[in-house]
């Protein structure tokens, strides 16, 4: 563990056996418009991922169908040989159409392909923590998850993968993997405007398990609200500080992962994320999102 994580806001979480930064980086903004492509700056990319490393993150969210496959190579190009506290998190169960969208793949024979696609990407030889990706780009959907994570158990069992999560999942979804075999993370959509899964996270943190949302700060539309903009003014920060400062305090199980291509944006969200916010900002804030 780096000494420089003991001062990230949030401290630390453990994930099974893995120790990581309740402040993370989700890595998906590294790539090309509408996450496909190259990024127009790549040493900057590069740049983000080495000062993530460098501030003390130990948690870095990915997928191979970031680019496809331009995010994991960044990671490695970045960061590889990777050090012991680094833990990198992927999905699997989607890929990527010529328009850019995201069609499920969870095929035992698609996921037993992603996880050898994202060992090959990212230069490992096992993965930290595979969360299946459920539902579709307009959120979860009902169904079973049982043939597709029971393909992921089996890869667990061969020594492919350390810990398992699920992603944009129902809490009936949740349920049904943690029947078959213990998850780690539920990673879902969350943030200060869009709380569906409050009751969900609070189960999750009595059974130990991380949520880590994703679009933190709002994702391709930021985050727009007159009280989020008035408790930001009143405490002379920004909006973007407000909504990673609510999550943490939020609850103890929650990990973030905010995106940015930007290592000016990176440092502003670290600095944000320590901001002290009183009952009276958590009264005001929680009128969003209700
Ligand atoms: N499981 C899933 O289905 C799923 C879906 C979506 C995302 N994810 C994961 O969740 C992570 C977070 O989501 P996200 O990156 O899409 O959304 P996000 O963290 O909510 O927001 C990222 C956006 O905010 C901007 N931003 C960040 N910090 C800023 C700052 N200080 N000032 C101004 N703008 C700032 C970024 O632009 P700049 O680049 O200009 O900073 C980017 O456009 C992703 O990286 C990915 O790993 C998972």
């Amino acid at each position: 563990m780096s000494t420089l994580s003991i001062s990230l806001p949030g401290g630390t979480w453990t994930l099974g056996d893995l120790t990581v930064t309740r402040f993370g980086y989700g890595a998906m903004q590294l790539a090309g418009p509408g996450v496909m492509g190259p990024p127009a700056d790549r040493d900057g990319a590069l740049a983000v991922l080495r000062e993530a490393v460098d501030i003390g993150i130990t948690h870095i969210d990915t997928a191979d169908a970031y680019g496809p496959r331009v995010t994991n190579q960044l990671i490695r190009e970045a960061l590889h040989p990777y050090s012991d506290s680094l833990h990198i998190v992927t999905k699997v169960g989607a890929i990527r159409d010529e328009q850019g969208g995201w069609p499920p793949a969870r095929r035992p024979e698609d996921l037993r392909r992603a996880v050898h696609e994202n060992l090959e990407a990212l230069g490992l030889q096992t993965l930290d923590v595979v969360n299946l990706r459920l539902g579709d780009a307009q959120g979860p959907r009902p169904g079973s998850l049982a043939e597709a994570f029971e393909t992921l158990v089996d890869l667990q069992r061969q020594g492919l993968i350390r810990h398992l999560g699920v992603s944009n999942a129902t809490a009936e979804q949740v349920a049904e993997a943690r029947s078959i075999a213990p998850i780690v993370c539920v990673q879902n959509m969350y943030n200060l405007a869009h709380r569906q899964d409050g009751e969900l996270i609070d189960e999750l943190a009595e059974q130990g398990i991380a949520y880590v949302p994703f679009f933190p700060l709002g994702g391709f539309s930021p985050l727009q609200s007159s009280a989020l903009s008035a408790v930001a003014a009143r405490l002379d920060a920004t909006p973007m500080s407000v909504a990673l400062a609510w999550l943490l305090r939020r609850s103890p199980n929650i990990l973030l992962i905010p995106g940015t291509s930007s290592v000016a944006h990176l440092r502003e969200n670290v600095a944000g994320a320590g901001l002290s916010l009183s009952d009276e900002d958590l009264a005001e804030l929680d009128k969003i999102g209700r």
